[in-house]
């Protein structure tokens, strides 16, 4: 079967295991809403097909077992020659992010998944929310104190049991990467953040590359909230569509490949085969100084704020909204 997986660079994560896989620079997002399990596992096996070996979920998402079921087939089928070809990453919920149910959350998440292990297991959010079913978005009154070093002790744990190749944090800033690598023995291999042409994170980057931290990129095409009454900012700009022309190649292309540019790796969803196959055709060309010049000067916007993610209603009663935040200038 005709594969781009040969080309697509990969990436050493620092605090992998010595027997872990690297990430390739590519991945695809699996979030989706309303999340279908069928159409979920049908659009894994079309990006193996493509070329895709990351994959990346979340137990919030829902498709953990249908990203799993996925993986399996392809086994079974001669896709994949076994599960160690692919890397899989997984996240830790904001009402789970008590030390406690770090260990519990992993183990199901990999029964979900009918996995041994993740190659990558990710603090989903700088939140913590008080434990219970999952009510998204969350109650304000639900969100407490983060305990980023009992949270992150029993990360490690997950880690020195071999459950989780690598671990990492998911939409931190600085100031929360600052108390994790306080806290930290094996510090961070990842942060995974929204990241794209219009939100291009300088302070973010600079800060992970000092840490030796590798960022990967959520919503690299301006993901599925579109904000404001114009749309999705990264597919309709104007400044990418005049470089996606003379290119020859799709904005959502120019964007990815701008994003692997910067060192930053993409996880992007398609549930399209065709647009899967386009995304990941992102490795044998380039763009040019004067592209990076146009792009550096994009306005900037973010879509994902930690407000977003409460209802309006409530109030917050044991901590601002202010430390939970997940963007800075
Ligand atoms: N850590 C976090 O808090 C966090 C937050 C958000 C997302 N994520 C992860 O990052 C992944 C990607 O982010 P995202 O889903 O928000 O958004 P995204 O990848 O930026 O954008 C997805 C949207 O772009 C469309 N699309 C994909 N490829 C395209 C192409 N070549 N041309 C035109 N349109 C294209 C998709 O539609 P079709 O499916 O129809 O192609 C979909 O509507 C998620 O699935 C999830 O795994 C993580």
């Amino acid at each position: 079967m005709a594969s781009a997986a040969a080309a697509v660079p990969e990436v050493a994560l620092r605090s992998g295991s010595g027997n872990a896989r690297p990430m390739p620079a590519i991945g695809m997002g699996t979030a989706s809403s309303p999340l279908v399990p069928e159409t979920t596992r049908d659009a894994v096996l079309a990006a193996l097909e493509v070329g895709f070996r990351h994959f990346d979920t979340a137990s919030l998402y829902g498709s953990e077992r249908p990203l799993g079921e996925a993986v399996a087939e392809a086994v079974q089928r001669g896709l994949l020659a076994a599960r160690e070809e692919v890397f899989i990453t997984s996240k830790l919920w904001s009402m789970q992010c008590h030390p406690r149910l770090v260990l519990p959350s992993l183990l199901k998440s990999l029964r979900n998944m009918q996995l041994e292990y993740v190659d990558l297991y990710l603090i989903h959010m700088p939140i913590s929310l008080k434990p219970g079913p999952t009510v998204f978005p969350a109650k304000r009154e639900d969100a407490m104190p983060f305990d980023f070093e009992g949270v992150w002790r029993e990360m490690e744990e997950c880690h020195r049991l071999g459950l989780a190749k690598a671990i990492g944090v998911s939409n931190f800033t600085t100031k929360h990467l600052d108390k994790i690598l306080a806290a930290a023995t094996v510090p961070p291999a990842v942060n995974q953040v929204e990241l794209n042409p219009v939100w291009q994170q300088r302070k973010l980057r600079a800060c992970c590359a000092e840490k030796d931290i590798h960022v990967v990129a959520h919503s690299p095409l301006g993901g599925l909230k579109w904000s404001g009454s114009e749309g999705n900012a990264v597919l309709k700009s104007e400044v990418l569509a005049e470089i996606a022309k003379a290119r020859g190649k799709s904005i959502a292309q120019v964007a990815l490949r701008w994003i692997y540019e910067q060192g930053v790796s993409p996880i992007v969803k398609s549930f399209n085969k065709e647009r899967l196959k386009q995304n990941v055709e992102i490795f044998d060309w380039e763009l040019t100084k004067d592209d990076h010049i146009k792009i550096g000067q994009i306005p900037q916007k973010v879509v994902n704020t930690a407000n977003g993610m409460f209802s309006p209603e409530g109030e917050f009663t044991s901590v601002d909204l202010s430390d939970m935040e997940f963007f800075e200038e």
